[in-house]
Formats: structure tokens, sequence, C-alpha cells
């Protein structure tokens, strides 16, 4: 077990918007749900958790270095930079900490350019189209690789 007891959790660019976006789509939990979901399960299991959303790329790439120095592992939703961000990628490569990689639609039941995700095979854990519950999901099956 990690001796450090703290997980990251990124969220992409529009997840600030979860509630009232495409509601058809992602539901009407908020950000702030999400957050305190994650929260939640984690400290269930005695971990805390830092979150950040942003829909600045080099931003999420800074909090993702930081999390180097006192994270044990990463949730992240990297939204539509999943399909897109080498840089995020190489990002999460670069820490080399576990990621799990949550998607709250069925992206590949979605439109095609949604099926390719730059994070998948840096991931350990994936959890796709479970609604804004896969947020959990996700991070009980990190701290099961952390455990
Ligand atoms: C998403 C799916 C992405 O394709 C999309 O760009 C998002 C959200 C999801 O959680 O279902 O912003 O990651």
């Amino acid at each position: 077990m990690s001796s450090v007891r703290r997980l990251l959790l990124v969220n992409g660019p529009n997840l600030n918007l979860l509630g009232t976006r495409e509601p058809d789509v992602y539901g009407h939990e908020t950000l702030a749900d999400v957050e305190q979901l994650v929260a939640a399960t984690a400290h269930d299991r005695g971990y805390d958790v830092r979150s950040i959303q942003s829909n600045h790329e080099g931003v999420l790439i800074d909090a993702i270095h930081a999390a180097r120095a006192d994270c044990a592992g990463i949730v992240i939703n990297p939204a539509g930079l999943t399909h897109t961000s080498v840089v995020l990628r190489d990002a999460l490569a670069a820490v080399a900490l576990p990621v799990a990689e949550v998607h709250i639609s069925n992206v590949y039941e979605r439109e095609a350019f949604r099926h390719h995700s730059y994070v998948a095979d840096i991931a350990s854990v994936h959890v796709i189209g479970e609604g804004v519950a896969g947020y959990a999901s996700a991070t009980q099956q990190l701290l099961d690789i952390l455990a």
C-alpha cells in the first residue's frame, strides 16, 4: 500500500456545466455532486481527494504533474480531450501514477470521433457509460489497485 493516501480527481473541459449541459446525455447531477461522490467514496477507504476541473489543457497538465508529489492515483474524465490530446496523455504517462478513466456517457455508442481515447492504454481502470455513478465505481477500482 502506498503511504500517500490522496487521489487527484481531474475533470476536463465543459464538465463545469454538468447538470445543465445536454442533460439527456450527461444527466442532471452537477460537478459538485461528482466531486462529493468521489470524496465520500475515497474517505470511506481512508483517502482524501484533491479535485480540479478546468477548461484549459495546460492547467490540467500542471495539476497532473503536481500529483506526483502527493497523490497515489488519478481519477480522470478528460472529456473532449480524451479524443484529441497527446499532451494530456503524455502528462499521465510521465507521472506514472495509476489512472482510472471515466466517461459519463457511453462514448462507444456515440459519434465515431469519440471512439478513440488517447488515455485508454495508459489507464488501469475504465468505467464508461455508467453515468455519474461511474465515478464511484472507478474510484473503488483504483483504490483496489492501490490497496
Ligand atoms: C465525456 C465524453 C466525451 O466524448 C465528451 O467530449 C465529454 C464528456 C463523458 O463523460 O461522457 O465532454 O467524457
